[in-house]
């Protein structure tokens, strides 16, 4: 089988993560800080190794501004859901998932908030200029993906964090495509709120993310209860990151999440970077050079990540895909990647593409056999 549904969630993950979690579970994995015994405090250890490690990678000064979520859907909706007040404005972009716009649908829906949203040019990258533009004096907050889950393309997110900086509004980057792929640095970045899943190019297990709430930011909690700690007090703890984290945490699933990102740190995020731009310059070249296929996205590889989306003449995304499945043991997605708004703008709605998401264990011998079965897919199809 060739994996190519890195975007959807990494796999396989490295070693260490599998070892470390079945160790974990079966030896260590008492309550996290809640009870005062050794077992229960060295899993706490472990948490904070976690965060520290989630610290460095994003070069974030305080561990503690790093919270463990569910997966980035979760830490979107607690950054977007816990900033914003009646009244405020908010700017994002046609390129967003559906994790950034049903939120803000539903906020915008109830008349708690209004929005504008930036179409992107080209070749998918959105306006500076445009962005700026749309800041009104009730806009409380910039919402960017980092990188399109459709497309790969990565926006500039050090301009427009400047940009939301100098303005006094702040900033929430989806790196649910970045992270762990492009260096991030939350404090050369102007980023406010990081929202990152830690099942895909962190490689965790299913079920981690995490989000990075900075100084200039206050939100409010969806869930209280309880921390472990002050447990006379009936009024859940505003200290992070006890504030956003009530309950008991996924351990399991954070030890998997530390062993990930060790793995980063270890390889180098640059390492990791080169192969995976040298495995999307592959698939761009090869599926570029085959007739019928149409391919999307920026050809400068600098400025984009994996995902790599093409649809073919004659046959639908859904059906392409079975057949890379049933005949080629290549996964794939296709359809509209829960970015309809994206696919709108490409002109590829409702059908959407199909998308090919290589990662760091993927080789450019299997880039060359995805190439060869889209070539052979579409010889018998269109003879
Ligand atoms: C750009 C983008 N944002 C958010 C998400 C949601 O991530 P999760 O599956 O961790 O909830 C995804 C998932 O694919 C994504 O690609």
């Amino acid at each position: 089988m060739i994996y190519l549904d890195n975007a959807a969630t990494s796999f396989p993950k490295p070693k260490r993560v599998y070892d470390r979690m079945d160790q974990f579970l079966r030896e260590e994995a008492a309550n996290p800080g809640r009870s005062g015994h050794r077992l229960s405090v060295q899993a706490e250890s472990q948490i904070v190794q976690a965060r520290s490690l989630l610290a460095k990678l994003f070069n974030v000064k305080q561990a503690e501004r790093i919270i463990f979520t569910l997966n980035c859907t979760d830490s979107l909706n607690i950054a977007i859901k816990g900033a914003l007040k009646e009244g405020d404005h908010v700017i994002t972009t046609y390129m967003e998932h559906n994790s950034v716009l049903r939120p803000l649908n539903a906020l915008e829906a109830i008349g708690k908030i209004s929005m504008t949203k930036i179409k992107p040019h080209g070749e998918g990258f959105i306006d500076l200029a445009e962005i700026k533009k749309a800041i009104k004096k009730n806009t409380k907050l910039i919402v960017v993906t980092h990188a399109s889950n459709v497309i790969g393309v990565v926006q500039p997110i050090r301009e427009i964090g400047k940009i939301a900086r100098e303005a006094g509004v702040l900033f929430l980057v989806d790196a649910a495509q970045t992270a762990g792929v492009i260096s991030i640095d939350v404090e050369k970045d102007f980023i406010d709120l990081l929202a990152f899943p830690g099942h895909k190019a962190l490689y965790g297990p299913p079920g981690t993310g995490g989000l990075y709430v900075g100084e200039r930011t206050k939100l409010v909690p969806w869930r209280e209860g309880g921390t472990g700690f002050n447990s006379e007090s009936q009024i859940h703890p505003e200290t992070l990151p006890f504030l956003l984290e009530g309950g008991t945490p996924n351990s399991v699933g954070i030890v998997g999440l530390r062993e990930g990102v060790e793995f980063i740190l270890e390889e180098g995020i640059e390492k990791i970077q080169t192969h995976e731009r040298a495995l999307v310059q592959k698939l761009r070249s090869e599926l570029s050079s085959i007739p019928g296929v149409k391919l999307y996205g920026a050809n400068d590889v600098k400025r984009s990540v994996s995902p790599v989306s093409f649809t073919v003449e004659g046959i639908e995304p859904q059906e392409f895909s079975l057949i890379l499945d049933e005949s080629f043991h290549i996964a794939a997605r296709a359809g509209l990647h829960c970015a309809p708004l994206m696919h709108e703008t490409l002109g590829t709605a409702p059908q959407g593409s199909i998308r090919f998401s290589p990662g760091y264990f993927n080789t450019l011998n299997e880039i060359e056999k995805a190439a060869q079965a889209v070539k052979e897919i579409l010889a018998t199809a269109i003879p």
